[in-house]
């Protein structure tokens, strides 16, 4: 068999498995319109300076629009023997343009090409995500605007704690995915450098001009080092990274969902259109969107790890491990989006248990700090010593199988005498949330300034 790339050199074609395992024509396919980019911006800058003739630089051009239509139509004949899309388009281009095409490739490498593919479409990707964060966030300020003031147990180790604002937990979510589109607009900062024209590794004595194709593609300059811009897939991992990042945030949510959507809790119900029934309970409504959220989440993380592993050993500079950085980061931007999607309808449409939510914020003496802060306030208490004396009292009420505010004064005054009735006022769980008015804390008013801050920020 004749080689089909490589005929100069070889006498004879690939075996069956070698074109199996070196073929990413299967996965790379996914870069059709990146590559075709990048091509075009390359034959363009050839062109104006006159490395290639203005009319092969027009035939190029065109052709690859050709080749680009194909594909998009769905009609393109992908190719194994010709290996990845770099080739399989080349391929097609000189199939409809003829001999022009065969000067596309002048002072460009693959490993240039495929560098600057996956950077480009990385770059969607962030910028996808960044989007999807922020229908998220509009979501859970949504949730936040309507919930401002009901209350809700705010919990440490998923005990009760102290009383919380419905609206201030869901602005909690709202803040830590602030933080997650940020580390993508970072990572996308670092690396919007161009590495075409670095070609295979060393750079080219043909006249090129990187700016020109950098600007042209959307970058901020070119990379400085032609080794470090066809080596390093850092950019892949920063993207990895964020997404870890923000996916974890999906998946504390959703664990939360899950809980919240119990029968023992009843603090939300999902929607209909995000919830499953069961195929023999028929009382059942699962929340298998936040389930599935919960668990594409290690997919994400397994990314991450996989391509740190894959790019750990590799010397200088392009080695053919680093094919194997596509799939994985194609499947865990999938997930990231997918999550991200469906964690926005869930939150959109589910609706908070006001009753439910208030009754259990009452419960589990969850006022006992306001009723310590009041002794410290009132009769002057050290702190430590109120803690001593409201822990008998929750003592009390917990042998008595009672909450807080359903002891009489009588029982107060037994534990410490000076206890006057004015404390009722501070066991209550509404006016617990109120007076948490320190900057960044529950109070109802807080979230609202929270609230329009936020509206302010992504509007
Ligand atoms: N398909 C290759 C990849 O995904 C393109 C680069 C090939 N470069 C090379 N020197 N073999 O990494």
């Amino acid at each position: 068999a004749s080689n089909a790339m490589w005929g100069g050199r070889f006498a004879d074609g690939p075996d069956a498995i070698m074109e199996a395992i070196n073929a990413s024509i299967g996965f790379d396919q996914r870069f059709a319109r990146q590559d075709i980019e990048g091509s075009r911006a390359h034959a363009a800058m050839l062109g104006a300076q006159g490395v290639i003739t203005a009319s092969d630089m027009e035939a190029i051009r065109e052709g690859l629009l050709t080749v680009l239509s194909e594909i998009e139509g769905g009609t393109f004949q992908f190719s194994t023997a010709l290996e990845d899309i770099h080739m399989n388009v080349e391929a097609r281009l000189s199939e409809i343009i003829g001999e022009p095409a065969g000067r596309l490739h002048t002072g460009r490498s693959r490993n240039d090409q495929v560098a600057l593919d996956f950077r480009l479409w990385v770059r969607d990707q962030m910028d996808a995500a960044i989007e999807g964060i922020a229908a998220l966030q509009n979501a859970l300020l949504a949730q936040a605007e309507a919930g401002a003031d009901w209350v809700m147990p705010g919990f440490t180790h998923l005990q009760t704690a102290q009383p919380v604002t419905w609206g201030h937990h869901m602005l909690a979510y709202v803040e830590m995915l602030g933080r997650d589109a940020s580390r993508f607009t970072d990572a996308r900062a670092r690396m919007n450098e161009s590495p075409l024209g670095a070609a295979a590794l060393a750079g080219t004595s043909f006249d090129i001009d990187r700016d020109m194709t950098a600007t042209a593609l959307g970058f901020d300059r070119p990379a400085a080092n032609s080794l470090d811009a066809v080596s390093d897939r850092d950019f892949v991992l920063d993207f990895l990274n964020a997404a870890s990042i923000c996916a974890m945030h999906l998946s504390r949510l959703s664990e939360e969902l899950v809980i919240w959507s119990s029968a023992q809790f009843r603090f939300v119900t999902l929607s209909d259109r995000f919830s499953t029934g069961s195929s023999i309970m028929p009382q059942k409504k699962n929340p298998d969107a936040a389930e599935l959220i919960r668990a594409k989440v290690g997919r994400i993380f397994g990314a991450n790890t996989a391509l740190m592993m894959v790019m750990k050993g590799l010397p200088m500079t392009y080695s053919k491990d680093m094919q194997e950085d596509k799939e994985m980061t194609f499947d865990a931007a999938d997930s990231l989006m997918l999550a991200l999607a469906a964690m926005t309808g869930m939150v959109a449409d589910m609706s908070a248990n006001r009753p439910a939510l208030e009754q259990a914020a009452a419960s589990g003496f969850s006022t006992a700090t306001d009723l310590a802060d009041w002794l410290v306030r009132t009769l002057d208490m050290p702190f430590r010593e109120a803690h001593h004396v409201t822990g008998a009292l929750v003592k009390l009420a917990e042998d008595k199988g009672c909450d807080l505010p359903d002891l009489s004064l009588a029982d107060m005054t037994g534990v410490h005498p000076k206890i006057t009735r004015d404390v009722f006022d501070v066991l209550g769980v509404y006016n617990s949330v109120a007076s948490r008015t320190s900057y960044g804390g529950t109070a109802p008013d807080n979230v609202r300034a929270q609230v329009a801050r936020w509206k302010e920020r992504l509007a």
